[in-house]
């Protein structure tokens, strides 16, 4: 059987066969990849196969409107949704996945600063801090400015500091926005600590967002040169994106405007890891020529799950309105 199905619509390599890349799609999943140029927003709940979309999108634009992988550029949020996007793209066109950038924010934006350090001002060989090492950055910076610990816990400082650099907000423009004594100290901590990364030849993970968007936004012919390049622009888990990711995910598309994001707008109003539900509310205002189509097949769950969830989500007053059905049978009753 599995034999068969190989020869049908696999190569001898193992790869789809270009013609078979339509044929495992519903027709909502087909027109949404079919859909190659121009904005496009995708909404749907979980398992409707926004990340099929997505990943047969890319095999799409390269097998069969035989646009070259290098102007491909495909972005998520997490490491382990980026492998699994990099595998699934992997499966569908082979090697030509090699020249596509394909993975996460950090990691795209991490490559950028790598090769444009000279302009984004960072060493081309920065290490990238995580938690621990930033605890003991803000630890050293309370040391030297007198502050305690107690009443400046390096956690709560540090997710501060994380708040402000998602929001694309420097140092200086925090020591402007602050009010009282307090948020004061805060912003001459996040000046200490960026002295205390620089020192150590050191960013961190929200670094990589902010300087990325700050270089793109100071030096416009490093931008125009992403911009040339990257001419088709695919983000998955497009409701998690912050502020920053909001920003850099702008400044790319705005050139060729093919930008296609997948997004779960019923996800994000519990504020998982921070969403920013407004980006996908705002995809209509800032590319008003952009096209909307909502994925309501569930691949996953069973009628009754499906009842449960719309239940739930139902009094979401930012929500667009979108239902979801499944064809699988009424399951077991949820306890
Ligand atoms: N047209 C289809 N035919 C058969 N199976 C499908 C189809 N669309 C999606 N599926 C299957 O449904 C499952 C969910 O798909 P996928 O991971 O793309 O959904 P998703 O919306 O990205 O899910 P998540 O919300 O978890 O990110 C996968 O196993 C996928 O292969
Ligand atoms: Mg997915």
């Amino acid at each position: 059987m599995r034999e068969k199905r190989r020869q049908s619509s696999y190569t001898s390599k193992g790869y789809k066969k270009a013609g078979s890349i339509l044929t495992d799609l519903n027709p909502v999943q087909r027109e949404a990849v079919q859909q190659a140029y121009g904005p496009l927003l995708i909404l749907a709940g979980a398992g409707s196969g926004k990340t099929r979309v997505l990943t047969y999108k890319v095999a799409y634009l390269v097998r069969e409107l035989r646009i070259s992988p290098r102007k491909i550029l495909a972005v998520t949020f997490t490491n382990k949704a980026a492998q699994e996007m990099k595998q699934r793209i992997e499966q569908l066109v082979g090697t030509a996945s090699l020249n596509m950038w394909i993975g996460t924010f950090h990691s795209i934006c991490a490559r950028i600063l790598r090769r444009e350090a000279g302009s984004a001002g960072v060493d081309p060989n920065f290490v990238i801090y995580d938690t621990d090492d930033q605890l003991t950055v803000v630890k050293k910076a309370l040391e030297k400015l007198k502050l305690s610990r107690e009443q400046f816990s390096p956690k709560m400082v540090l997710s501060k500091i994380s708040w402000a650099k998602n929001s694309l907000i420097s140092p200086q423009g925090f020591t402007q926005l602050s009010g009282n004594f307090f948020e004061q100290n805060i912003a001459r901590i996040y000046q200490e600590y960026q002295k205390g990364l620089a020192a150590n030849n050191a960013l961190d993970f929200d670094d990589l967002l902010m300087k990325t968007a700050m270089l793109f936004d100071s030096n416009p012919s490093v931008l125009e040169k992403y911009q040339q390049r990257f001419q088709f622009i695919l983000v998955d888990e497009y409701q998690d994106t912050n502020h920053a990711q909001y920003v850099l995910v702008k400044q790319l598309a705005s050139r060729h405007r093919n930008l296609c994001v997948v997004g779960d707008d019923d996800q994000s109003i519990y504020g998982w890891r921070g969403a920013d539900i407004r980006n996908i509310l705002d995809f209509e205002r800032d590319y008003p020529e952009a096209k909307v189509i909502r994925l309501e097949q569930n691949y996953r769950s069973t009628k009754r799950i499906l009842e449960a969830a719309s239940a739930v989500v139902k009094n979401n007053l930012g929500r667009k309105g979108k239902t979801l059905w499944t064809q699988k049978a009424k399951g077991d009753k949820l306890t």
